[in-house]
């Protein structure tokens, strides 16, 4: 019997995980909270991936063996003007985004639950992630996708042997295929959405930054937002390290959003729950989701780091990816939204804080 549950957000009842259910009664399945610890000696003698956080995951010791390497990925200060602006390069994670995190606890979970094949739905990097993971575990996967998704995720989901399944339409539309799919068919549901395991893999995007600043949290993080998968998993990560009295104040949050898809934004500003808007399409496909399933719990969370949410301006997406460029960093235009919206909002931030911004995908897939 496993020790870990999930609850639902609504009616707080609680739930034993398993391969058919991928939504409770009332609201979304969240994470029961379970004891962590971070004891740092041990820590610094492991491999240098975010399985070195063993007493701080969900799973077993055995079911690591799925892992590809992923995490440990470099903290370093963008250029020597600001030395205290740094930046987290998962975009050098094996399949080029920070998603990989996630992917490899939630796959980790699909095989010790004993999926014979999941289905998954993405804008690209999840779906790619979800398909290195489960040919790592001989896991048959369907992956879902927009028909406009950018050619080189796509050849990347086939190259793992994961069936791609193209959807004309909107994001939207290929998570409701997906679903009918997943009920249809009674297969898991590998959702980086709905799924809480995902997170526990994203959090330790924050347990890595706690270790690389010498045992210490940020003032500030910088994340781009859609669905909220690592913006979510931050925020948890550095809650985990608060309870463990490991630090004593979690960061800030500053999530991006396009300025052509910003329901959380909206409704951020507005202090309205969020509502469905359309995507106006935008260069940042991977934070282009017109109704993100835990939009409330996002401005929640952001609320609880007195943090905000800002847009990143269309017109400034390609001159910050230049930018990044110039100072070596090849990353998706996703990735250059989250940076150009941070210069416009830098003057709010004090020269004496310690920034994090992630550097989530590869443009290497563009
Ligand atoms: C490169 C990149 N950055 C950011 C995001 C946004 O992540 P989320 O939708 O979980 O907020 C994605 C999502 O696909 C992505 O691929």
């Amino acid at each position: 019997m496993s020790p870990y549950k999930f609850y639902d957000s609504v009616s707080g009842e609680e739930y034993t995980p398993d391969l058919r259910q991928w939504k409770p009664k009332a609201g979304l399945f969240t994470m029961k909270s379970y004891p962590v610890e971070f004891p740092a000696e041990r820590i610094i003698k492991r491999q240098a991936t975010m399985w070195r956080y063993e007493e701080a995951l969900p799973i077993t010791k055995e079911e690591s063996s799925i892992s590809l390497g992923e995490g440990m990925t470099p903290l370093i200060m963008l250029d020597h003007e600001k030395p205290n602006f740094l930046v987290k390069m998962d975009y050098l994670m094996p399949t080029g985004s920070f998603k990989d995190r996630g992917a490899a606890i939630l796959i980790a979970k699909a095989k010790e639950m004993g999926a014979p094949s999941v289905i998954a739905d993405s804008s690209g990097n999840a779906g790619t992630s979800i398909a290195a993971y489960c040919a790592r575990t001989n896991i048959e996967c369907h992956v879902y996708t927009p028909s406009s998704t950018s050619e080189k995720k796509l050849a990347q989901i086939k190259a793992h042997g994961a069936q791609l399944h193209l959807i004309p339409g909107t994001r939207e539309e290929t998570t409701n295929a997906a679903k009918e799919a997943v009920e249809k068919e009674g297969v898991f549901y590998a959702s980086h959405v709905y799924n809480p395991y995902f997170y526990e893999g994203t959090k330790t995007f924050a347990f890595e930054i706690w270790e690389q600043l010498n045992f210490a949290a940020p003032d500030t993080l910088i994340l781009p937002v859609g669905n909220g998968t690592l913006l979510l998993g931050a925020y948890i990560g550095f809650n985990d390290l608060k309870r463990a009295g490991v630090i004593q104040k979690i960061p800030k949050i500053i999530g991006v959003q396009s300025e052509y898809c910003a329901p959380i934004e909206t409704a951020f500003r507005e202090d309205t729950s969020v509502s469905s808007v359309e995507n106006k399409g935008t260069k940042a496909e991977g934070i282009a989701i017109g109704y993100p399933a835990r939009g409330n719990q996002i401005i929640e969370a952001v609320k609880n780091t007195n943090g905000t949410i800002i847009t990143a301006p269309e017109n400034q997406i390609d001159r910050a990816k230049k930018n990044l460029e110039r100072k070596g960093f090849y990353v998706e235009p996703t990735t250059a939204a989250t940076y150009a919206a941070y210069k416009n909002y830098e003057e709010n931030i004090a020269n004496t804080e310690t920034v994090v911004m992630s550097l989530c995908g590869t443009g290497l897939k563009k």
